[in-house]
């Protein structure tokens, strides 16, 4: 039994935004020095040269990252690489501060192993995070930065909100995902209208002079056609990835106390739908996918990499599984590709895709 395993009933006692903020805490006191970094280093880091995954321009030591949400303001990024994961997302990141909905927003499905949030856009600003990212020694990694609006932003404002977390950390950014598939926050118009996606997009390739990779994170729930329309229009502009998937709106089947708190679905309920979105896209673009939404162990990674996704990302099977996650897909993964007779990840990926 790990730690982990002892430790969990225990933090799973506590509020969910209470533990998030503990586990931070332990995360930030692992990357404080550089003894405590390679202890971390020693029991957590796993390379294989077969885990490198080449996408937009970018190396990736490990196809398996940390998603959205999990690190909002950029606090933890060297205890992530520590940890063994091949890449982070910070954000979703907001021109200025803002609190989101009230508590509680967090909810754990533990006869699901899910999680239910409606944070909507936490966070401490684009300001705050920049001073942060200035002070902070990027680790080794790929850090992708993922923009969003505020929450009370009409249609044009939100352009410029993208536009502003933009170009305010663009320096600190190997690529940007631009999140319009939120659905914890307010809906002023149709955020995946193709219009407004096409002045997203033009505005930010416009601010975009080193030509960074611009990633868009989709929803599970927009179905094959309303997909087929979004690559349409990435295919159009030029976006260079696609994130998918962000939670679901979809709580058939939930057994756990919390089902009915509104909000996005995360964990286990998610993966078929995730994957099979994932599935969908690959069929649909050559473009690299981020294929996220219940991975928790190697076989949920693989199973996304199959049906198309070049990386994968994480949050609640982080809150699950604990810190030796990467570790154990990474090592898991490489195990994988040897019984298939793969080389390399890229080898696996869209080998159950469409056609
Ligand atoms: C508590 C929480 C907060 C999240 N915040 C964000 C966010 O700020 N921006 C975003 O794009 N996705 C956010 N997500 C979605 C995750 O990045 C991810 O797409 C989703 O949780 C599915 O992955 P998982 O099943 O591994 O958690 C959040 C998810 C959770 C659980």
């Amino acid at each position: 039994m790990s730690l982990y395993t002892a430790v969990r009933p225990l933090l799973f006692k506590l509020p969910p935004e209470t533990a998030h903020s503990l586990g931070k805490l332990g995360l930030r006191a692992a990357q404080s020095t550089d003894f405590t970094r390679s202890l971390v280093r020693d029991q957590y880091l796993y390379r294989h040269r077969k885990l490198e995954v080449e996408a937009f321009g970018l190396t990736f030591p490990s196809p398996v990252g940390i998603a959205a949400g999990f690190d909002k303001d950029g606090h933890v990024l060297q205890a992530i690489a520590d940890l063994g994961f091949g890449f982070t997302e910070v954000g979703t990141v907001t021109p200025s501060p803002q609190d989101g909905e009230s508590k509680p927003r967090l909810f754990r499905l533990p006869d699901d192993d899910g999680m239910i949030n409606r944070l909507a856009f936490n966070g401490q600003g684009a300001g705050r995070v920049d001073d942060r990212l200035d002070r902070t020694e990027l680790p080794d990694i790929p850090i992708s930065i993922n923009v969003g609006k505020m929450n009370d932003s009409d249609e044009e404002g939100a352009i410029e909100d993208y536009r502003y977390v933009f170009e305010r950390l663009y320096d600190h950014a190997d690529y940007f995902v631009v999140n319009v598939s939120c659905p914890n926050t307010p809906e002023e118009y149709d955020e995946e209208d193709p219009d407004h996606l096409r002045k997203i997009f033009s505005t930010l390739n416009e601010a975009n002079p080193e030509d960074k990779p611009i990633l868009v994170k989709v929803g599970p729930d927009s179905g094959r056609e309303g997909l087929a329309s979004l690559v349409d229009i990435v295919h159009e502009q030029g976006i260079d990835g696609i994130v998918a998937t962000n939670t679901t709106t979809d709580h058939s089947g939930l057994e756990s106390e919390h089902a009915d708190e509104w909000g996005g679905v995360s964990g286990d309920p998610l993966e078929p739908k995730a994957t099979e979105t994932v599935r969908t896209l690959a069929g649909l673009t050559d473009l690299p996918i981020v294929g996220v939404g219940g991975v928790r162990d190697a076989e949920t990674a693989y199973r996304k990499i199959r049906a198309g996704a070049s990386l994968v990302q994480l949050y609640t099977g982080f809150v699950y599984e604990g810190p030796s996650t990467a570790r154990q897909i990474n090592t898991g993964l490489v195990e994988l590709l040897d019984r298939d007779g793969f080389d390399s990840i890229s080898e696996a990926v869209g080998v159950d895709a469409e056609n």
